[in-house]
């Protein structure tokens, strides 16, 4: 699947954030290894704290159908410049996928930006310490 394929997706994705508090709409979407492309949207809530990602709603839902294995992960929003994942979401990223996975960065201008989770997050805590 192309870049501007899976951005497509998360682009739709985005329609359905849940985010009446920052106003900020997030969609991402998840291309796995059996060509499954799971998306999310950020969902908050009133209680600040407990809102979540979009990249995070993708992959959970991912792993909660029994999904494992993933090639790239695209995510866009309304900036300037091509969205970056937050710090969470590049660890749970660096958790589960490749080191060379494709981290496809895109805002609603048609910019984007692709850069390996391992040159987003260098320096992860690694679970392979325990
Ligand atoms: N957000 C995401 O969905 N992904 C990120 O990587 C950064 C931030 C959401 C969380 C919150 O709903 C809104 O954007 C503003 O921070």
């Amino acid at each position: 699947m192309t870049h501007q394929e899976l951005v497509e997706i998360a682009r739709q994705a985005r329609e359905h954030a849940h985010a009446p508090y920052s106003n900020f709409k997030v969609g991402a979407a998840l291309e796995c290894a059996d060509g499954r492309v799971i998306s999310g949207c950020n969902v908050e809530n009133s209680s600040y704290g407990l809102s979540m990602c979009a990249e995070r709603v993708a992959i959970f839902k991912a792993i909660s159908e029994g999904i494992h294995e993933f090639k790239q992960i695209a995510v866009i929003a309304d900036t300037r410049t091509p969205v970056r994942p937050c710090g969470a979401c590049r660890q749970v990223i660096s958790d589960l996928f490749p080191k060379e996975t494709a981290v496809i960065m895109a805002n609603l201008h048609g910019d984007i930006e692709v850069i390996p989770i391992q040159a987003l997050l260098p320096a992860p805590f690694d679970p392979s310490f325990f």
